[in-house]
């Protein structure tokens, strides 16, 4: 229930591995992208669910780099639900004044996806507020390469020197900058790994693996039960308990 949420203690930013849409199909005995479709509805909660807690920030794992590797079948059918899906759901989002941006190798996507994305973050790009993260053909190996090139092409041209590479100056490299590192990092459907997500700026994310359901099945209370799970979780940063439980 979201009444026993403490709106103190939010997460300012959410990470979500979207898994099990295949898995979750398969068990109605239907085709892995009846599961994606059926995906969309857990995304719309999951998206509401944060607009109403006052979450800063919800990045979403939509497509990753290694799932390129998938059958072109499947490959072209999340596609062509990405291109449908973004262009229906920009009014919600735009009524939610949220600023939806995407990260990942937008070069390797479909002409059409590519522009359904564009148009959506033009539209919303003034909104004030959560911001959604929509991570697609990303990698967390690909983000911190990516961030490397600029670096380096930086220190080629003398823009900066040796001393000035720092973790600041790494994170504003980083795709989702100006964004700040994520709090709880949520996997449905099972599988306890992080999947080459957000490498760096999961560093001390608090990891919650909800394994008995697939993503498909998400909900609002799903979401609002996760919340609650992070708040009861000591953060303590390298410190000792007794230092944080001081600080209080
Ligand atoms: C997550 O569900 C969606 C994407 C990776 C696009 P899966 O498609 O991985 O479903 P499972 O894990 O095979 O059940
Ligand atoms: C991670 O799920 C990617 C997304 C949810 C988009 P996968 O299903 O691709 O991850 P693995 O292959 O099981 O690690
Ligand atoms: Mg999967």
């Amino acid at each position: 229930m979201i009444q026993d949420i403490d709106l103190s203690n939010l997460p300012k930013h959410v990470a979500v591995i979207m898994d099990g849409n295949g898995r979750w199909a398969k068990k109605q005995g239907a085709l892995r992208i009846f599961g994606h479709h059926h995906g969309i509805k857990a995304v719309r909660e999951t998206v509401e669910a944060c607009v109403e807690l006052g979450i800063g920030y919800l990045t979403l794992y939509t497509f990753s780099t290694e799932n390129w590797n998938r059958p072109k079948a499947e490959v072209d059918g999340i596609m062509s639900l990405l291109v449908k899906t973004i262009g229906e759901e920009i009014p919600d989002l735009h009524k939610n004044n949220v600023k939806l941006k995407c990260i990942g190798d937008l070069s390797q996507l479909p002409a059409k996806a590519k522009k359904e994305m564009e148009d959506g973050v033009e539209k919303t790009k003034n909104n004030t507020g959560m911001v959604l993260n929509l991570a697609l053909s990303y990698s967390g190996k690909w983000d911190i390469l990516q961030a490397v090139k600029k670096i380096a092409a930086q220190y080629k041209t003398e823009e900066i020197n040796l001393d000035d590479i720092n973790e600041k100056l790494f994170d504003s490299h980083l795709a989702t900058s100006p964004d700040p590192d994520v709090d709880l990092l949520i996997r449905t459907g099972g599988d306890h790994r992080i999947s080459n997500y957000l490498l760096w700026q999961s560093a001390y994310a608090e990891l919650l693996f909800m394994d008995d359901i697939f993503w498909p099945e998400f909900r609002k209370n799903h979401l609002f039960d996760a919340i609650k799970t992070y708040q009861q979780r000591e953060r303590r940063f390298g410190k000792t308990g007794e230092q944080v439980k001081d600080k209080k």
